[in-house]
């Protein structure tokens, strides 16, 4: 669901339809994944859930349904029990359209390759280039390159073609069916005969749609990710324009927040997830 939002969100606001697309959309897809899985395992814990267990029988494979973070893969140990270590070696395809730019603004040629630099370092391994790069996480999809300037024109602009495109999106989610919950398909039809809610609903339901791992009423850098990373490319405001957003500098971003921040007045910031 939230893959297909990002996608929509791209295709939105870029206007980006080319020969590329279907590959793009594996890659959108691929790093939504990532990015939930990343947050979804709690890997120390899982590692030690397993090995208070019994032994499994020697039939089956102890790695079959153990699930370890990007830039992980499943080994198994002396004693017949998996566990996670860093990829050894990531898939070699070299198809210029996996390439990933990294918080660092360095390429890797696919997200395997930079979690497991991140990996890598983390457990100061030696095929750790610079140990800054235990933090480092992804900044766009797409090698590295000059961003085009945020104008102080685009940035004002910004809000407002923010929660049009929003509206854009919902309604064709609503068209697919593909909107969570009955409760935002009813909304999305009130808010297409009314000009106002048309710039509030939907502001509303893409802080609940981004505020999931966790679900914390506050929407974290990371929660981020999957909506910037397609975007960042193509509309250089997106990230200054969301890092304002967080008035306070708490680290993320409430709903009162991001409302404000989306234009909508004191009245209309109503939390709905
Ligand atoms: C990031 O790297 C690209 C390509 O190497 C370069 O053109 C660009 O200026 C760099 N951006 C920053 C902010 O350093």
């Amino acid at each position: 669901m939230r893959a297909v939002t990002v996608i929509l969100l791209c295709l939105a606001l870029c206007a980006f339809v080319d020969a590329a697309k279907k590959k793009k959309v594996e890659k959108v897809e691929a790093v939504d994944e990532l990015e939930s899985l990343i947050d979804d395992i709690d890997e120390s814990k899982k590692e030690r859930d397993v090995s208070d267990k019994a032994p499994k029988p020697l039939e089956t494979n102890p790695c079959e349904n153990f699930v370890c973070g990007w830039g992980k893969e499943c080994v198994i140990d002396k004693k017949n029990r998996p566990k996670c270590e860093c990829i050894s070696k990531c898939p070699t395809d070299e198809d210029p359209l996996d390439q990933v730019c990294g918080s660092n603004n360095q390429t890797f040629t696919s997200l395997c390759e930079l979690y497991r630099q991140r990996c890598v370092c983390k457990h100061k391994g030696k095929e750790c280039a610079d140990v800054q790069n235990a933090k480092i996480h992804l900044e766009y999809l797409g090698g590295c390159k000059k961003l085009d300037e945020c104008t102080d024109e685009l940035m004002a602009q910004f809000p407002e073609r923010m929660s049009d495109w929003l509206f854009q999106v919902m309604k064709e989610l609503k068209k697919r069916r593909e909107l969570s919950g009955k409760d935002w398909e009813e909304l999305v039809s009130e808010a297409e005969s009314d000009d106002e809610k048309k710039h509030v609903y939907p502001v509303i339901w893409k802080f609940c749609d981004l505020d999931i791992k966790p679900h914390d009423k506050s929407v974290s850098h990371h929660e981020l990710i999957p909506i910037t990373a397609p975007v960042i490319p193509m509309e250089s405001c997106i990230k200054p324009f969301l890092e304002g957003c967080d008035a306070n500098k708490d680290g993320s971003i409430s709903i009162k927040e991001w409302g404000k921040c989306l234009g909508l007045k004191e009245g209309e910031i109503q939390e709905r997830c």
